[in-house]
Formats: C-alpha cells, structure tokens, sequence
C-alpha cells in the first residue's frame, strides 16, 4: 500500500538533448517527447492516480528562438486535436494551467474544445501546464484576490490559483538531469517528494515510473509531525 498518489507533476525537460545527441533537429525532440505524454498519460490512467500536471512551455520559453517556439505551438495544436479519441476512451478529463490568454485565439479555441468534450470523464485529470510559470500565476491570483480585499486562509488563496480544485503535488519528477523546479508549481508542491532523473524525456519509461512511484510510497511523509 503506502502513500496514496493524488497529484503527479513531472517537469518534462531533455526533448533537445534528447535529439542533439542524435544529430537531429531539436523539433524532432519535441515530437518525440509529445508521443512520450500520451503513453505515460495512458500508464498513469491505469494507476488511478487523479491528477497529472505536465509542464510543456514555461513563461520563461519565449525566449527561445521563434523558430522553436513556432514549432512548439504548432505541436501544441496538433496535440489538441488529435487527442480527443483517446482521452474519451480512456476516461481522461483535459485540463490547463498557465496564461493561455497570451496564445492565439486558434489554440485558444482548441484548447476550450478539448476542455468542454472531455470534462464529463471521470478518471485521470490530465492538466497541461502552458505559458505556465508559479510567479506569474500566484501575481494574477493575488492581484484577482486583491479585488475582493479580504483576508485570506491557505485555503482561500488556493483557490484563486490556476490549479484551483487539484489535490496538492504528492510527487513531483524532473527529467533531463537538472535539478531544480524552473519555476513550477512552487505553492503546490510545498510538501511534494522530488525525484530527480538523468534520463531524457523522450527516453522516459512507464517502467521507470514504476521504479519511482514503488520509492515514494515507501517513503515515510511526515509534514512537519512525527
Ligand atoms: C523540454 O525539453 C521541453 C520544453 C521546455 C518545451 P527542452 O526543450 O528543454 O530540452 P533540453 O533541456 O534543451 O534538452
Ligand atoms: C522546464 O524546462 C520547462 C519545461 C519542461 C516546459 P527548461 O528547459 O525550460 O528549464 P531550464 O531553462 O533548464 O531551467
Ligand atoms: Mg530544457
């Protein structure tokens, strides 16, 4: 048994290592790296885990070269459209975190669509984290929670956060080797088990995974208790 797994983020980073070692273009990365959601998407439906945050594009990957950023939001569209199949079949709600007023009103509307025919599914919550950076989503809760000028409880506050209605981070895993959060969801991970691995993204295994998720049920979560 062990700790129960609610929440699940993974920071999805290595797509353009991942490719450079091959003497590929990084865009190749990140179509490969788009293959490896939905395969860990469908291995984490199975698992009954209830929430499932990937990070695809952080606030701070527009300053990328156009050219890559072009690319990814043309694969962010692709993604959306395609998914819907199999997102219904397998009982799979769609969900994004992040700023999308800043994208076009096509991936916009994508993005709405997908929302709207997924939301009757009961299983797994996939959440897309978009143009999502923690300052800048605690900034906007704060400044919408500023309009109502009451105090707040931890509660409240959650509530004005673009996660709002999400179990907490139970476990968090960065891909790629690095180790930090890259400005991901600090609030919500206040009390999440980090797990860091070498392995690339694209590289990414539902065996892995499972390696992970058997370490962090049986690790002792104190919070602060004894
Ligand atoms: C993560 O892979 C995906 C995005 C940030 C969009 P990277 O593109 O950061 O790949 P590396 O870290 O350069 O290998
Ligand atoms: C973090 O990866 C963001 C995503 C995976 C979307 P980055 O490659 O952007 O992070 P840094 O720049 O190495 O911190
Ligand atoms: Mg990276």
């Amino acid at each position: 048994m062990g700790n129960e797994l609610n929440h699940l983020a993974i920071i999805m980073d290595g797509n353009g290592r991942w490719a450079e070692r091959q003497n590929k273009n990084r865009s190749f990365g990140h179509e490969e790296g788009a293959k490896k959601v939905r395969e860990i998407t469908q291995y984490c439906a199975t698992l009954g885990i209830k929430y499932l945050t990937l990070y695809a594009f952080s606030t701070e990957n527009w300053k990328r070269p156009k050219s890559e950023v072009d690319f990814l939001m043309q694969l962010l569209a692709k993604f959306l459209k395609k998914e819907e199949k199999t997102l219904v079949k397998n009982d799979i709600r769609f969900e994004v975190i992040g700023d999308i007023s800043k994208f076009s009103s096509t991936l916009q509307n994508a993005i709405d669509n997908l929302k709207k025919k997924t939301a009757h599914c009961k299983g797994l919550t996939q959440i897309l984290a978009i143009n999502y950076g923690s300052r800048n989503e605690i900034l906007r809760a704060v400044n919408q929670a500023i309009k109502n000028a009451k105090e707040l409880d931890e509660d409240a506050f959650s509530s004005f956060l673009d996660t709002h209605g999400f179990a907490d981070v139970d476990l968090l895993i960065r891909t790629g080797g690095d180790k930090r959060l890259s400005n991901f969801l600090l609030w919500q991970s206040a009390y999440a088990e980090l797990f860091f691995t070498k392995t690339l993204w694209p590289d990414f295994s539902t065996g892995e995974l499972e390696t992970i998720i058997s370490e962090y049920k049986s690790t002792s979560r104190r919070f602060g208790a004894l």
